[in-house]
């Protein structure tokens, strides 16, 4: 067990995984923040732009080009896409481990990757030795990760509420749908038009039916937990709420199954999945603020359809607080230190 504090960096700390993982990085246990990052904002106390975090953090934003980041013993990424990926060759030479809570690291075929990403990769052959970390999934390659590729908001509801299907082989594993909604937090704090108020409060609407990026990194993981190749019909939503994700998830059963006890046992030993009675239906408010995602699964009539629903809070699941608890489990510290936040409700 571990005894002196981390030095964490944060890259990226204006940002809304960036303050989230502040959030909850200035009350772990195990957590000295060491320099947290912007470009913009270097030189402003953090918590001049945050009150939030007052009396909490006492540091002011450094500009990346100046950070000591190879002091640090993790840095998080909270930037988008290919950020992390310039700088996690470096990183990783002077010891420091780096957690990337973008997408760099998320695919294993580069040329998948750099076809929905739109850029060439900057260090390929760090992929192979990147670990997803989704806990759940690949727990002991966590352990042992120097790169970690932080999975994205709705890939982790999605995976995880298939999963149990999937692992058992109780479903056609080529005909999957997920039906997902996120809030508006989903998208980042940078300015756009679809995210102000007057376009997403009040309105609703399906986006990227067509093809997300998201559907290559979820159909990579449900493969994996599948063995075979997958195949998803992935249709994201923006709802009008700050945060939160809720998936309905569809698939057709092919062998006779006691769903409930299956989902049961598959997260019997998970802090962060939670398995609700038979009939119940998770609220994104359940989860609110909270590493938890909510699972309720049903098979309307008895017929041959499982429908699941899964709910996370986009930035702490689905971003810094799975951050965080691969942290912890990188550094065998206890899983849950830094996480135990009751959800907030209302
Ligand atoms: N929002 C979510 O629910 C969510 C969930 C899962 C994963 N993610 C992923 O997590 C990453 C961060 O998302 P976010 O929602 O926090 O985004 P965001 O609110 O837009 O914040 C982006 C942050 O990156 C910094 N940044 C931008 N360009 C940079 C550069 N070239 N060099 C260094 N820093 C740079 C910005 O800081 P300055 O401009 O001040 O330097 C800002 O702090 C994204 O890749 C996103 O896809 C987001």
């Amino acid at each position: 067990m571990q005894t002196k504090k981390l030095k964490i960096g944060i890259v990226g700390g204006t940002g809304y995984t960036g303050v989230e993982l502040l959030r909850l990085l200035a009350i772990h246990p195990n957590a000295e923040l060491f320099a947290i990052t912007s470009r913009g904002e270097a030189g402003q106390p953090v918590a001049d732009m945050f009150p939030s975090l007052r009396s909490y953090v006492d540091l002011p934003f450094v500009d990346p080009a100046e950070a000591d980041l190879s002091a640090c013993d993790v840095v998080f990424f909270a930037t988008p896409n290919g950020i992390a990926m310039q700088q996690a060759r470096e990183l990783l030479a002077k010891g420091v481990r780096v957690i990337d809570l973008a997408a760099d690291f998320r695919i294993k075929d580069v040329s998948v990757w750099e076809k929905w990403y739109g850029m060439a990769h900057a260090c390929p052959e760090l992929i192979a030795d990147a670990v997803y970390g989704l806990p759940e999934l690949n727990r002991e390659k966590i352990r042992h990760a120097r790169l970690l590729a932080n999975p994205g908001c709705y890939p982790t509801a999605v995976q995880l509420g298939f999963m149990p299907l999937l692992k058992a082989g109780v479903v056609d594993q080529l005909s999957l749908i997920a039906d997902a909604k996120s809030g508006a937090s989903g998208a980042g704090r940078k300015a756009e038009v679809h995210t102000l108020f007057a376009e997403a409060g009040d309105n609703f609407k399906a986006y990227g039916v067509g093809g997300h990026r998201h559907l290559p990194e979820i159909s990579q993981g449900l493969s994996q937990m599948a063995g075979q190749l997958a195949g998803l019909t992935f249709v994201p939503h923006l709802m009008p709420l700050i945060r939160g994700i809720h998936a309905t998830l569809y698939a057709k059963l092919t062998k006779p199954c006691d769903l409930q006890q299956l989902f049961e046992q598959t997260y019997a030993d998970e802090r962060f999945v939670d398995v609700l009675p038979r009939g119940s239906h998770p609220e994104t408010r359940s989860v609110r603020a909270s590493n938890q995602c909510r699972i309720a699964v049903h098979q309307p009539q008895g017929g041959d359809t499982v429908v699941v629903l899964s709910v996370i809070d986009n930035l702490v699941k689905g971003a810094a607080g799975q951050a965080v608890q691969n942290m912890n489990i990188m550094f065998d510290l206890p899983e849950n230190a830094g996480l135990e936040v009751v959800p907030l409700l209302p």
